[in-house]
């Protein structure tokens, strides 16, 4: 009895003094960004620090599109497919990537369903990691990329680089295109069936979302000035982790963004700015999970597209639940 009770003040102990610590250290910052100290002077500098951009330099989009490849598979579009994913991907995600061609990517899965894939990279400045993506082309042939920093802020960029690709090289033997990132299980068959059912010239679909308000807090990655961008709302944009398009609307995103002053978060700028423009309703669709993985362990999922917020065993584990229920 005597020793249960000095067990459990023990442990009481512990738990306030672990209480009492978590309360005095503070939290790490989620970002990296550098913080901001009291002598940074104009408000000017201070809004650049917080995103990286200075808003009075940014320019039309055709001034950020010469940018050449330093790896693109020379079969790249070269065999007809009713669809064409682009996955985007960064550099260090090895594991993603390989738990992709295991699982949804995988050369059956695309060959059964008449699709292609291919990996979209931006460069890194760590030459291990570099060497590393060379390798990983050669031996998959499977990667293209492009020859800017991979970095959060220039994914517009590598966005618009996907739609320029696109429409160089795919006009002929694509029908449609898919971007996804590479935390995404795609549904190939409900996909293509989908797609094969009709066809559908002004198709831009994904997960729909309704007149957000631009972020005016200078101290967020997100901010936007309101001389950059005057509007309250945004215009409804689809969610950046997975969007579907016609060849027909890549093509006119990618004329109309030509002339668009760069807009640096992408999703509001590819599906929302650059879609309104070229006056393309972008269409929500019920079947792009979002939001994590909560739905999946509930629900049979053969009935959905697309679902995000996968780990890379996640990925494979589903996609076998996939092709069972
Ligand atoms: C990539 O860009 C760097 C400068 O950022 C340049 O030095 C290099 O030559 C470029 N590589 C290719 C293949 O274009
Ligand atoms: C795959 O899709 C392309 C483009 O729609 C089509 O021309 C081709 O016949 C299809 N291939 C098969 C095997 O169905
Ligand atoms: C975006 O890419 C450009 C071109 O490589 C580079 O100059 C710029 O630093 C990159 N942005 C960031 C935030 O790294």
């Amino acid at each position: 009895m005597k020793l249960t009770y000095r067990f459990l003040c023990a442990v009481n102990i512990l738990y306030l003094t672990y209480l009492i610590s978590i309360f005095f250290t503070k939290t790490p910052k989620e970002t990296s960004l550098p913080v901001l100290t009291e002598n940074v002077r104009p408000t000017t500098q201070v809004r650049e620090i917080a995103t990286g951009l200075d808003f009075t330099s940014i320019k039309k989009s055709k001034y950020y599109m010469n940018v050449p490849h330093r790896i693109l598979p020379k079969h790249f579009c070269r065999q007809r497919s009713i669809l064409l994913v682009m996955v985007h991907s960064q550099p260090a995600n090895k594991l993603a990537r390989a738990s992709i061609r295991r699982s949804w990517g995988s050369s059956e899965n695309r060959q059964k369903n008449n699709v292609s894939m291919f990996f979209l990279l931006g460069y890194t400045p760590n030459s291990h990691l570099q060497e590393y993506v060379a390798g990983e082309s050669a031996q998959f042939g499977d990667i293209i990329q492009v020859n800017f920093t991979d970095c959060f802020r220039n994914a517009t960029l590598k966005s618009l680089m996907m739609l320029k690709l696109a429409n160089l090289h795919c006009k002929d033997s694509v029908q449609y295109l898919l971007k996804v990132e590479d935390d995404v299980l795609v549904n190939l068959r409900n996909i293509v069936e989908m797609l094969g059912r009709d066809h559908y010239a002004q198709l831009l679909i994904g997960r729909l979302l309704f007149r957000k308000t631009p972020v005016r807090d200078p101290g967020s990655v997100w901010y936007v000035p309101d001389n950059f961008y005057p509007g309250k709302v945004y215009p409804n944009y689809l969610e950046s982790f997975a969007y579907l398009m016609s060849m027909e609307v890549a093509r006119k995103l990618y004329e109309v963004a030509l002339e668009q002053v760069m807009f640096h978060i992408e999703d509001v700028f590819i599906t929302g700015i650059l879609a309104k423009e070229a006056k393309i309703s972008p269409q929500h669709s019920a079947l792009f999970l979002g939001g994590g993985n909560k739905h999946l362990m509930s629900k049979c999922i053969k009935h959905y597209f697309v679902f995000t917020g996968m780990s890379a065993s996640q990925m494979i584990s589903q996609d076998f639940f996939l092709s069972r229920c």
